[in-house]
């Protein structure tokens, strides 16, 4: 069965078995009947990368649901199915007049994926708006509940991505959504984009709709360009580091994040050394985006993940810096 279709990379991949599960009982039904057989668990397929043929079940979790499910003054908790699209999560909660995710309009994928790198938008992560999710522990079939102490959410963090690495399935994740306006408008371009829209009232929908518009302006459509979002991560380097890069690079972006540190954006490094457009057959560097590779058509994973590669060594080479990946490999 090939995988083409489930992945916004659009690469050509082959699995040995397919199943796309959307209720609690039947993923422990599936997950029973295949003990011994190695898994890989999909949403939307939007940040992995298929670098061969997987030799095992491919497990997509469409499982529904978008409700409700307490409130108090302040708050509305909102819980939503793994399977539910997350860009249909964030619709729901304008409507329902709600704040919080309005920074992470149009972030592909599922609701499912969310807390497994903490997605993160314009100056938002999903910690910020989290309360608890259901996990099913894949050996033993039990479901259960993880707070965000227990998800050890950092900068594309998780601990799904280590300790837990491929021990569960997340079925659900509730979201604190606030009542009253709680606006993050401070990142980049969004404060420029909502005067240019011409918003004199701040909402939640305006907010969204200026970060669909900066986004659109930059990233690609999946639907035309095969990419992943961003390919690596934004580095954090020691200040020392960085003051001696500025002297050599005065143009170098930075900003503070955890004391002592300086979150360098890794576009700009991937730019400056000379690799935005760049294109190797069909594998590339986008042209309004370095730090997103694409898929021009017929890329193998094996020729993204080679052009990745060269990429982090020019790199280190250059700033003494390794680039780290955000994609997951399969
Ligand atoms: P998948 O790609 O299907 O899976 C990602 C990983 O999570 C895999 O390791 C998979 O095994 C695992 N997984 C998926 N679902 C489950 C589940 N239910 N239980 C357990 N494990 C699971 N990300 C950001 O943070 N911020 C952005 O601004 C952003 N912009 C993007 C823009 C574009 C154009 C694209 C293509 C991607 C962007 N991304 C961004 C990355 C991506 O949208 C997120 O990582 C998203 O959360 C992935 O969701 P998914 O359902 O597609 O996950
Ligand atoms: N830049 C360049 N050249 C480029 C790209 C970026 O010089 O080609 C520099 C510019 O200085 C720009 C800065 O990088 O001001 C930041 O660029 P941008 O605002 O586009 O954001 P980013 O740091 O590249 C991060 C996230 C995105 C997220 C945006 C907005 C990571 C790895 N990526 O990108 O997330 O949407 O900020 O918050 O942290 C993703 O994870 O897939 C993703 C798209």
């Amino acid at each position: 069965i090939s995988l083409k279709p489930y992945t916004t990379f659009g690469i050509e991949a082959k699995t040995r078995w397919f199943t796309e599960v959307s209720s609690v009982k039947t993923l422990q039904a599936v997950l029973q009947g295949h003990r011994d057989t190695p898994k890989l668990i999909l949403g939307g397929g939007s940040n992995v990368l298929l670098t061969q043929d997987f030799p095992g079940l491919v497990i997509r979790v469409v499982i529904p649901g978008i409700d409700i499910v307490a409130e108090d003054a302040e708050y509305t908790f909102v819980k939503a199915g793994a399977g539910v699209v997350w860009q249909e999560l964030v619709e729901a909660s304008l409507e329902l007049g709600l704040s919080g995710l309005e920074n992470l309009s149009l972030i592909p994928g599922s609701v499912g994926a969310s807390p497994m790198q903490n997605i993160g938008a314009y100056g938002v992560e999903i910690k910020d708006v989290f309360h608890a999710l259901e996990a099913l522990h894949i050996e033993t079939g039990e479901i259960h509940s993880f707070n965000a102490a227990d998800c050890r959410f950092g900068y594309r963090e998780s601990v799904f991505k280590h300790a837990y690495k491929g021990q569960y399935v997340i079925v659900s994740v509730t979201y604190k959504l606030s009542k009253k306006p709680h606006y993050q408008i401070s990142y980049g371009d969004i404060q420029k984009t909502l005067e240019e829209m011409g918003v004199t009232e701040l909402s939640s929908r305006a907010i969204s709709q200026a970060v669909i518009h900066i986004r659109r302006s930059k990233l690609p459509d999946p639907a035309e360009l095969g990419n992943a979002g961003s390919f690596f991560k934004n580095p954090e380097i020691p200040v020392a580091q960085y003051e001696t890069l500025k002297a050599q690079y005065p143009n170098l972006p930075g900003y503070l994040t955890t004391p002592g540190q300086i979150k360098v954006p890794a576009g700009w490094l991937i730019e400056q050394a000379g690799w935005k457009g760049y294109r190797e057959g069909d594998a590339g560097v986008h042209t309004r985006q370095a730090l997103v590779l694409v898929n021009y058509g017929q890329a193998t994973g094996e020729a993204i993940k080679k052009l990745a590669e060269k990429i982090q060594a020019s790199v280190l080479e250059k700033y003494g810096i390794a680039l780290s990946a955000e994609v997951n490999f399969i």
